[in-house]
């Protein structure tokens, strides 16, 4: 990698923290400087690893301006801050989330502007609209609920959902402030000449996650199974048969190294990122794995309403990029949960006090 100077917004968090450690390992010559408010639970216990893969920290918050005004030259930015929850807003003030996730992420766009830094934006597969996404006819197998074939819908097959699908109706406050970051964005590539790429990523798993129970629901689900505390199945009929695929940190860590190694070329372009069908989990499914990989089982009880946003299936159909890039995931789904399962062993007991189990 050519870049000098490595900024990563929300570096202290799950994505942002490993992106860090992966990239200073490999370009060991690269500064690498990571900036977080540290408002999610548990990033505090990042700190020191990150300060032991000698990468520099600085505690500062992306709504406000002031806070990065770095006094480094930035050449590549990675922006991983965020409000990442897809109830974020909805029984609370929105606020937090649009300042951060959209007013932040202009604040981040000038500072990469004013330094001419190239920047890779992670969004998300909630931009797309999730009444589109639950039309999708299904059928309900033995362990999870699967899409019918045959249909004819934009942006959609059986592999998954492509850039195409639709943005059209709502598709939760996060999913919203992200898109409108996604299209701010792609002005300032059209007007100032940065150059720029969006990942609108599925879910990303692994190791450093501190998953609750609106984000990161499969660190989430090993850390109930570890800690044996009580789950819910929500929505869709209390059965746990909603599917997501899923990518681990890795993989994603590669994808954003080609990438940042090739920023004229994927230059304004919009991929879909993660796991696809090959790596993709039911929740009973994930219960059936973290039994067999914990050695326990817990008592998980339904809560059959449906809640806000959420979806029945989400699959990534990552053709266009796989064709674009040569980039494909390689870890599966018990390699995921192995890792995090691991994890969550060798830091016990940090993580029962940070996050108060
Ligand atoms: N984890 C996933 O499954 C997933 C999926 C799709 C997209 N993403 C995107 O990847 C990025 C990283 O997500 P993550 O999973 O690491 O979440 P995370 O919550 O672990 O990390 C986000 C970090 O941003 C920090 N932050 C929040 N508000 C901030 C602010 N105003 N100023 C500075 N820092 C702030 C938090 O303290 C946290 O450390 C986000 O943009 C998210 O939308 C994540």
């Amino acid at each position: 990698m050519k870049h000098e100077n490595l900024l990563i917004t929300g570096g202290a968090g799950f994505v942002g923290s490993n992106l860090a450690v992966s990239f200073k390992r490999k370009y060991p010559r690269t500064n690498v400087i990571v900036l977080d408010n540290l408002k999610r639970r548990g990033s505090e216990l990042n700190l020191v690893r990150l300060k032991e893969n000698g990468i520099n920290f600085i505690h500062g918050d992306i709504r406000n301006p002031e806070d990065l005004n770095l006094g480094n030259k930035i050449d590549l930015m990675i922006e991983c801050s965020a409000e990442p929850s897809v109830l974020a807003g909805y029984s609370q003030n929105p606020l937090y989330v649009i300042n951060t996730n959209l007013t932040g992420t202009i604040n981040c766009l000038e500072l990469a502007r004013k330094n001419n830094a190239g920047v890779i934006f992670l969004s998300t597969s909630r931009v797309y609209a999730y009444d589109a996404l639950n039309s999708i006819k299904t059928e309900e197998n033995e362990k999870r609920l699967d899409w019918q074939s045959g249909q004819q819908i934009k942006g959609w097959s059986m592999n998954g959902i492509d850039t195409d699908f639709s943005i059209d109706t709502a598709k939760t406050l996060y999913g919203a402030t992200k898109l409108a970051s996604e299209i701010i964005l792609q002005e300032y590539i059209g007007a100032y000449n940065l150059k720029g790429v969006v990942n609108r990523c599925g879910v990303i798993a692994g190791p450093w996650q501190f998953g609750k129970v609106d984000q990161g629901v499969f660190t989430f689900w090993m850390l109930a199974h570890y800690f044996k505390q009580d789950l819910n199945y929500i929505g869709f009929e209390g059965r746990g048969k909603q599917v997501r695929d899923l990518l681990h940190i890795d993989d994603l860590f590669e994808l954003v190294d080609i990438q940042a190694s090739n920023l004229e070329r994927v230059n304004g372009r919009v991929y879909n990122v993660g796991g696809g069908r090959q790596i993709s989990l039911s929740l009973l499914e994930t219960t059936e794995a973290c039994e067999r990989i914990s050695g326990n089982k817990i008592k998980i009880g339904s809560d059959l309403k449906n809640r806000l946003g959420d979806i029945k299936i989400y699959i990534t159909d990552n053709k266009k990029i796989s064709d674009e890039l040569g980039w494909v995931p390689k870890k599966t789904t018990t390699d995921i949960l192995n890792d995090i399962f691991s994890w969550i062993r060798e830091n016990e007991q940090q993580l029962k006090k940070s996050l108060q189990i």
